[in-house]
């Protein structure tokens, strides 16, 4: 291993804190270092194995179309893209009838920002302070979480703030100038915040007020994490749809791929030009994306995921260091009564991933949708209470 860190702290720009294991195999939720050791994966790879690591489904399907057409750009009608088409819109929520596809969630919330002011003719959108969209100039600008708007400066132009759960805050900023409200349902980074079904409710009745375009950002709490396909008409969300959701992450099981979900609406003022990218739609992405939904449904991993919580919801309650369990589903932020970064730490030296988030007393976890009530128990006896 020391060669893999000796090379890449040489070779590779350091912007990411890394942990100190060279992960070379993946299983399920077990990843396998280059030292033989094993590791339980409650990170998921920043919430991107959904289906677990190599999941022989999409590992059979990317082999397969690797094999038959790497990728052709949008020019040409494929088979691998209309059916991943037609299948993350057959999870969807009834209204959102059309996809858009692209390389990452930064990527995803850029263009549904771009969709909204086309749609509305205006420039403003408002998003939320503890919010974070990604690190392109516009999803950064977008992003009122701790310096991120400093590191994306100089910031592009009409955004703005208000407060996460709080309806005054939006109103006041809501003016006829304003295109899109886009929120994260559940503020992963910022420690897994959530807030009221009724705050998603009174969005989205405003935002029918006010002819302002409702987009939820789920890169993270998309794609089964919480339980459900999505956020977006659930019962946390008070059934409410917004008009377009964002996507990547966990969409293509670790192939990179972003998504835009939109709604007859939006679609009607979107024309040829209008949005594109070269490797959007790529035959391989694309496998990768129907044999991750396939792969969710045929394991019936939405309900694993609900069970498990339960079971995890109920054996955290044993741990007397542990104050809270924040989210939903998969997307859980843990609070302790102290700072988490050295049950972080204790929890690696046992060989258990977890991610840390920019509340220090909030450890998060995002496994895999696959975790067993096993897996719970590894943790919950790591943390000291066997
Ligand atoms: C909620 C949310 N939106 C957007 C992004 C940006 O996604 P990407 O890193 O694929 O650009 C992230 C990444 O962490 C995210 O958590």
């Amino acid at each position: 291993m020391k060669s893999v860190v000796q090379k890449e702290d040489q070779f590779e720009l350091a912007t990411y804190k890394k942990m100190p294991i060279a992960a070379e195999r993946g299983d399920g939720v077990w990843i396998y270092t280059s030292d033989g050791d094993r590791y339980l994966d409650l990170y998921g790879g920043h919430a991107v194995a959904g289906t677990g690591h190599c999941h022989p489904h999409v590992v059979k399907a990317i082999r397969e179309q690797a094999g038959q057409l790497l990728f052709y750009s949008n020019l040409v009608y494929s088979n691998a893209r209309a059916q991943a088409a037609e299948k993350l819109v057959s999870v969807a929520p009834a209204s959102l009838t059309k996809a858009f596809f692209c390389n990452s969630g930064t990527e995803a919330n850029e263009n549904a920002m771009r969709m909204a002011r086309m749609a509305t003719g205006r420039e403003q959108i408002i998003t939320f302070s503890g919010g974070f969209h990604g690190r392109t100039a516009d999803a950064i600008s977008a992003t009122f979480l701790g310096n991120y708007r400093e590191i994306g400066k100089p910031n592009v132009p009409g955004h703005l703030q208000a407060e996460f759960g709080d309806m005054d805050s939006v109103r006041a900023v809501a003016d006829e100038n304003v295109a899109a409200i886009m929120l994260e349902p559940i503020q992963s980074m910022a420690g897994v915040r959530t807030a009221e079904p009724g705050f998603y409710r009174e969005l989205r009745e405003l935002c029918h007020e006010r002819g302002i375009v409702l987009i939820y950002d789920e890169v993270q709490t998309g794609v089964g994490r919480t339980g459900e396909w999505f956020f977006a008409g659930s019962d946390a969300s008070d059934g409410v749809v917004p008009d377009v959701i964002s996507l990547a992450k966990a969409l293509g099981s670790g192939v990179p791929v972003g998504a835009c979900l939109v709604n007859e609406d939006i679609a009607s003022h979107i024309k040829e030009n209008d949005l594109g990218t070269t490797f959007g739609g790529g035959m391989l992405a694309m496998s990768a994306v129907t044999a991750t939904l396939e792969a969710i449904e045929a394991d019936r991993m939405l309900e694993n995921v609900k069970r498990v919580e339960a079971y995890m919801r109920a054996r955290l309650s044993e741990v007397e260091q542990v104050v809270a369990v924040h989210g939903r589903g998969f997307l859980l932020g843990i609070e302790f009564a102290e700072k988490a970064a050295a049950v972080h730490q204790k929890l690696l030296e046992q060989k258990i991933i977890t991610g840390t988030s920019s509340n220090p007393k909030v450890l998060r976890l995002l496994p895999p949708l696959c975790l067993q009530e096993a897996g719970v128990d590894l943790f919950v006896s790591a943390l000291g209470h066997g």
